[in-house]
């Protein structure tokens, strides 16, 4: 597909739950950390695909605040992935012109993996081709109490009024505040649910639950699933005229 044949209609704003890696990876025998080493691939060639799909902002949840639950040799082996998947690439992601940011809880990840991210947003942030924001220790409810937290300190030393706080100042403190609602919502591996991902965000989002584990998303699949976004009737609470 070529930049012409980009549909104007289509999502601008792509948001993905990159489900499926430890399934991927039982079915062929081996640990759940090949699944998410052969997923943590996939989301470089996602990158790379935005621009002919018409796709300016593509969020990825990369780790959630309930993934602590998991074992601790998983949840170790997902953070060394994410500081060398930083490290690896970095340069490639800025020479794509990719505008990378982080979205979660960031005070609760190790400081080596704090420093790459905040050198990774550094790096990039006068990029603008596509912007890339990874969820890492995401999750929708504690973004809002996190929100509403702060929200609360500028009511009690009187820089804002209760009554000045509408959904746009409410939405200006959540870690989302640059970036545009997400129009389509994809899940990978067949569950039919949100697990805690972007919930004020994605409130007229449209959302496929699609079979592929996250390892097997292949171009071709991201390319048909927004597709298949152009010809859903967006109505907005509205009537259509
Ligand atoms: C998604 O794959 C990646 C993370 C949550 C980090 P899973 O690890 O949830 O894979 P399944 O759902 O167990 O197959
Ligand atoms: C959601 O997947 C989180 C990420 C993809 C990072 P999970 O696999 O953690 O969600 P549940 O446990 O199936 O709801
Ligand atoms: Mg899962």
């Amino acid at each position: 597909m070529s930049a012409k044949d980009v549909n104007p209609n289509g999502p601008k704003h792509v948001a993905i739950i990159m489900d499926g890696n430890g399934r991927w990876a039982t079915q062929r025998n081996r640990p759940r950390l090949f699944g998410h080493q052969a997923g943590a691939k996939r989301v470089r060639q996602a990158v790379e695909t935005c621009p002919s799909l018409g796709v300016k902002y593509l969020t990825m949840f990369a780790f959630s605040t309930e993934n602590w639950k998991r074992t601790q040799s998983e949840v170790s082996g997902l953070m060394a992935l994410f500081r060398r998947y930083i490290q690896r690439e970095a340069n490639y992601l800025h020479r794509l012109g990719t505008r990378v940011r982080f979205i979660g809880d960031r005070e609760k990840l190790d400081k080596k993996l704090q420093a790459l991210m905040d050198y990774l947003e550094k790096l990039t942030e006068n990029n603008d081709v596509t912007h890339l924001t990874i969820a890492l220790n995401y999750g929708a409810r504690d973004e809002v109490t996190r929100a509403t937290q702060r929200l609360a300190v500028e009511i009690a030393e009187k820089r804002l009024r209760p009554e000045q706080v509408n959904s746009e100042v409410l939405a200006s403190f959540l870690d989302t505040y640059v970036l545009p609602d997400p129009d389509l919502v994809i899940r990978t591996s067949g569950e039919a649910r949100i697990s805690n991902f972007l919930l004020w965000q994605s409130a007229y989002a449209e959302y496929e639950f699609i079979d592929t584990h996250w390892p097997d998303f292949t171009p071709e699949v991201f390319a048909s699933v927004v597709a298949r976004f152009g010809g859903r009737d967006r109505r907005f609470g509205a009537v259509k005229a």
